[in-house]
């Protein structure tokens, strides 16, 4: 199924300007449902329940939402409530609360009655920005992808990832996706392993629908796969996105990513990780000082088959289930960021 007319921009402002506009990403890739949000709560909602998700878009999704906050009411009252509340709407990825402090920066100074649009204005910016970031992130994993398939020119490059690093996540073409569309797009030949990416199924569900979209051969593999594909030499490199960097280098990304990192790297592949600078948390200064989502056990212990095909619910445990979203895969697994800067390794993400 392909996205026809806005293709690939996760979020924009409604007709009206006084809404957004997202995708209902839990009902991917079965049924294509906009959705416009019209409040804080409804900004808050929808990152709290991932209709809308993936750190960039998260980002988008709430300064949008202190938007609307500050269109009703432009007072100080105001602005801080609403950025609690979405500050607070998903506890990882570092771009939701950068995003609220953009555009808390971006009003604080104005008087009440033109915060509204100067918050909209800003959450528009934040949004271009971001396909832009993406835009040379892609560039940068080029050169790389590139760099590879010279070394193999007559082999199709394997990329794996896990979850979902694309234009679902961010506003447009994604972060780790960025490099695999430019090198589909100059005919570079690609194919991508997706992790399925359990318990909410990112890779199978939101992955694999975007690369089908762009046309990238890709396979689903169960998240345990990877190692064994790695020991047999069918994986060229890992690229993954992640929902805050430390000080440190340390990654934080969607659970699993840990293992692939050292299956990488007793194996010699490489393992990039690619990012914009608003994925980068230089104020927090390990892994471990980053607060660890926990979801409920039943994304975990319930599996849901298509409504539009009419699959029932079905428990696949009888036991108490544990659901931790993130992990922390240490620096010095990490072959390289790809930043919109360029390829670049943990002691030059602080300049
Ligand atoms: O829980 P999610 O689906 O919001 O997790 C998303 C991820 O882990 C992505 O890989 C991450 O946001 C980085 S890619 C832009």
């Amino acid at each position: 199924m392909r996205l026809e007319g806005e293709h690939r921009r996760s979020i924009a402002r409604t007709a009206d300007g006084k809404g957004a506009r997202i995708l209902d990403q839990r009902r991917l890739p079965w049924e294509i449902v906009w959705v416009e949000l019209r409040t804080a709560a409804d900004a808050e909602r929808a990152i709290r329940e991932m209709w809308t998700r993936g750190a960039p878009l998260i980002g988008a999704t709430a300064a949008y939402g202190l938007a609307m906050a500050l269109a009703e009411d432009g007072s100080d009252a105001a602005l801080d409530a609403a950025y609690h509340l979405l500050a607070e709407a998903r506890p990882t990825a570092v771009n939701l609360r950068w995003a609220l402090d953009e555009v808390a920066k971006a009003v604080r100074p104005l008087p009440a009655p033109m915060r509204g649009e100067a918050a909209f204005a800003r959450a528009d910016a934040i949004c271009d920005e971001d396909v832009a970031l993406n835009r040379a992130i892609g560039a940068h994993g080029l050169e790389l992808l590139r760099d590879l398939h010279q070394r193999n020119p007559g082999r199709t490059l394997n990329i794996l990832t896990h979850c979902n690093p694309g234009w679902l996540a961010t506003v447009d073409y994604g972060t780790a996706t960025a490099p695999i569309y430019l090198a589909q797009d100059e005919g570079l030949p690609v194919h991508v392993w997706v992790d399925e990416t359990r318990p909410r199924n990112q890779g199978a569900l939101l992955t694999a629908f975007e690369l089908a979209g762009h046309g990238v051969a890709h396979t689903v593999i169960a998240d345990n796969t990877g190692g064994l594909l790695m020991q047999r030499g069918e994986v060229d490199l890992v690229v993954v996105g992640t929902d805050r960097v430390t000080a440190n280098g340390d990654v934080c990304n969607k659970i699993g990513t840990y293992l692939k990192a050292l299956a990488a790297h007793d194996n010699g592949v490489p393992f990039y990780v690619a990012l914009p600078y608003t994925t980068f948390d230089p104020a927090t200064p390990t892994g471990a000082d980053v607060p660890i989502e926990e979801r409920h056990p039943d994304e975990l212990a319930l599996l849901t088959g298509p409504a539009a095909e009419g699959h029932a619910t079905v428990r696949v445990t009888a036991s108490p289930a544990y659901n931790p979203a993130f992990d922390v895969t240490p620096a010095r697994l990490v072959t390289g960021f790809i930043t919109e800067r360029g390829v670049i390794g943990s002691a030059d993400l602080m300049r």
